[in-house]
């Protein structure tokens, strides 16, 4: 007889959204267990760009340190090329990912971590390892076939990939982390807007050392602009840095509606060499794939007990680098729900804010992703897609040099044309801004935080409820400093006011014992355990010394109050049933 094994919540899929979600479940305590169909982990690079948003969620979750180790850290990351081979002619260059001082500036100020590079293949084991290690179970070569869910639970039917052995996992959840091809989200029946493989990419990886080209302008992509640049793929040809400076990546595009370009050894080679401009170039092609680029994204992201995650409901070109980040954010968005209602603190219906309030960021970034990809426009600012042969190709990049009313009109098209790529490479408003309408956030009336400069561009930092916690430095008793992100874990709700409001810790213990919540006050204040050191909390809290934010396990605001109530239990007892779904 076939037995059934069973668990609180069964994650399909390690990639950045299955493994997160492993990680975030174990981490709170919840009975997990992650399947996934392959032997091991990603087998290419893929994914990288690592931003602020994810390294502090890895941070609140004690592995930061862990990527950093195997990252290549911000210094690295910026000094992004745009030329017609790596050894050729610079057309210029953009400080990327928030390197440029100022937007640096802006960066450090927003966050306590930076943006990194870490490839896929790097980040998912340290994910899984850390998931196994705080209790989750991992089984490898073990494929999702089918599910079905009842009012206790879900039947979720797995094949071991070893054995050809099916059998079943009954489990109070299942996440579907299964990519883009999704066999959860489609046996959910999730509605999707847009379309799958609009353009055509090819992924080539390779190793040559590149050093004496690239390192005295360290960055992770450097961009070829060379006839058929502006063919399918993701806006030009790719060179990307997975390892500095001997471990590459080539991404190029080709005519999706035409036969697919036959790849072996040696065309990877020609195409390499090609985009590097050196034709004696000593290179070792390690692998090649074909992918098709994606605009689609799903509007609702679950059905009762099941929930997808990742790319399984957002689906886009890797243009600001937004697919495993968004992938990890929604895991993170998740997972704390599914604890609370399993724990029983927390209803069921919170459950249902996880699309509410994740459904948008993949619209968001989906559409953000797809438009970056068109907004190359330098082939067409040189003048290059009119080209009819190399040479008059090279008469026209030639021509921005000349002393001409064409050589000037061509060089103030290239500011143009290069301010745009701030809209992929330097986004921080869509890395940093992600802002959350649900029936797990109490609104204050105030409105969505907004300063008047490019949303897009400039992240706003607000306790505005809906907003991410904002982080400045503070300190603990012994001066060490600590983020106001390190005050607010994942395991519980913390509540954040001033010595004026001291009375909320009271409230706060009251509430937390009669709802069964993980709940703590942190006071701010000299003296007490947390000293503004900097006086940077006071000018950003938004509220009273006396008032209160309540800041939800996932580091969003969930409220606020501008000044101690009068019957501060019962104020906070509505929030955060509010907030619970058990109002
Ligand atoms: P992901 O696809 O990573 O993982 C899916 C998981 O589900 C895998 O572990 C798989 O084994 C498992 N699975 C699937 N079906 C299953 C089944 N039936 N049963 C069990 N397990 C199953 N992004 C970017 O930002 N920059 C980039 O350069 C690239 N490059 C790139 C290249 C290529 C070739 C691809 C395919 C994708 C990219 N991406 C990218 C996108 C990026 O890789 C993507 O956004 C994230 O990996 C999404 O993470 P997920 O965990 O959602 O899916």
């Amino acid at each position: 007889t076939e037995t059934t094994v069973e668990t609180e919540v069964l994650v399909v899929g390690s990639g950045p959204a299955g493994a997160s979600a492993a990680l975030f479940l174990a981490s709170l305590g919840i009975d997990t267990i992650m399947i996934t169909k392959y032997r091991w982990t990603a087998n290419t690079p893929r994914a990288h760009i690592t931003n602020q948003r994810t390294m502090e969620i890895f941070r609140d979750l004690g592995i930061e340190d862990q990527v950093l180790a195997d990252a290549t850290p911000h210094e690295l990351v910026g000094d992004t090329v745009f030329c017609t081979s790596i050894a050729g002619e610079e057309i210029g260059r953009i400080l990327t990912w928030e390197t440029h001082p100022a937007r640096e500036a802006d960066a450090r100020l927003a966050s306590p971590s930076l943006t990194v590079d870490i490839p896929q293949t790097y980040l998912e084991p340290i994910l899984v390892r850390n998931a196994s290690q705080r209790g989750a179970q991992s089984r490898f070569s073990t494929e999702y076939l089918g599910h079905t869910q009842d009012a206790d639970g879900v039947s979720t039917r797995v094949r071991d990939r070893l054995t050809g052995a099916e059998y079943t996992i009954r489990s109070r959840y299942l996440i579907g982390g299964d990519g883009a091809r999704s066999q959860v989200a489609a046996d959910l029946g999730l509605p999707m807007e847009g379309a799958m493989d609009i353009a055509g990419s090819m992924n080539i990886t390779f190793t040559a050392d590149l050093s004496h080209l690239v390192a005295h302008r360290p960055s992770v992509l450097y961009w070829v602009l060379q006839p058929g640049s502006d063919v399918g793929g993701i806006g030009a040809g790719l060179v990307r840095m997975v390892r500095p400076w001997d471990e590459w990546l080539v991404v190029w595009g080709y005519d999706i509606a035409g036969e697919p370009p036959q790849l072996d050894d040696d065309a990877a080679a020609a195409i390499v060499r090609q985009l590097v401009g050196q034709e004696d170039l000593d290179v070792e092609i390690t692998g090649y794939s074909l992918w098709g680029n994606n605009r689609m994204y799903a509007t609702h992201l679950q059905e009762g007990r099941v929930f997808c995650v990742g790319d399984a409901v957002h689906r886009h070109p890797p243009s600001n680098g937004l697919g495993s980040n968004t992938s990890v954010q929604d895991s993170y968005n998740l997972a704390w729900k599914i604890a609370g209602v399993l724990r029983g603190y927390a209803a069921p219906s919170l459950l249902e804010t996880y699309s509410a309030e994740r459904a948008p960021v993949a619209e968001q970034i989906v559409l953000r992703a797809n438009k970056s990809g068109g907004e190359f426009r330098f082939l067409e600012v040189l003048g290059v897609l009119d080209a009819g042969s190399p040479e008059e190709m090279q008469a026209a990049i030639d021509e921005r040099k000349a002393n001409t009313p064409a050589g000037a009109a061509k060089r103030a098209a290239l500011v143009e044309a290069m301010d745009l790529k701030h809209y992929e490479f330097n986004a921080h408003g869509v890395e940093m801004g992600q802002f959350y309408t649900s029936s797990a956030v109490v609104p204050d009336g105030s409105p969505k935080p907004d300063d008047e400069r490019d949303p897009e561009l400039y992240y706003v930092p607000s306790t505005v409820p809906g907003a991410r916690f904002p982080h400045v430095w503070v300190a603990d008793t012994a001066g060490h400093k600590l983020s106001t992100h390190d005050l607010a874990p994942y395991g519980r709700f913390t509540l954040v006011t001033g010595i004026a409001g001291e009375a909320w810790a009271d409230a706060a213990a009251k509430v937390a014992a009669e709802l069964g919540v993980p709940l703590e006050t942190v006071v701010i204040g000299p003296g007490r355990e947390v000293i503004d050191t900097y006086y940077d909390w006071a000018r950003i809290r938004g509220v009273e010394e006396s008032g209160a934010v309540l800041v939800r396990p996932d580091t969003h605001v969930a409220w606020r109050v501008q000044s101690l109530a009068d019957d501060p239990e019962r104020a906070l007892g509505e929030a955060l049933r509010a907030v619970l779904g058990r109002a």
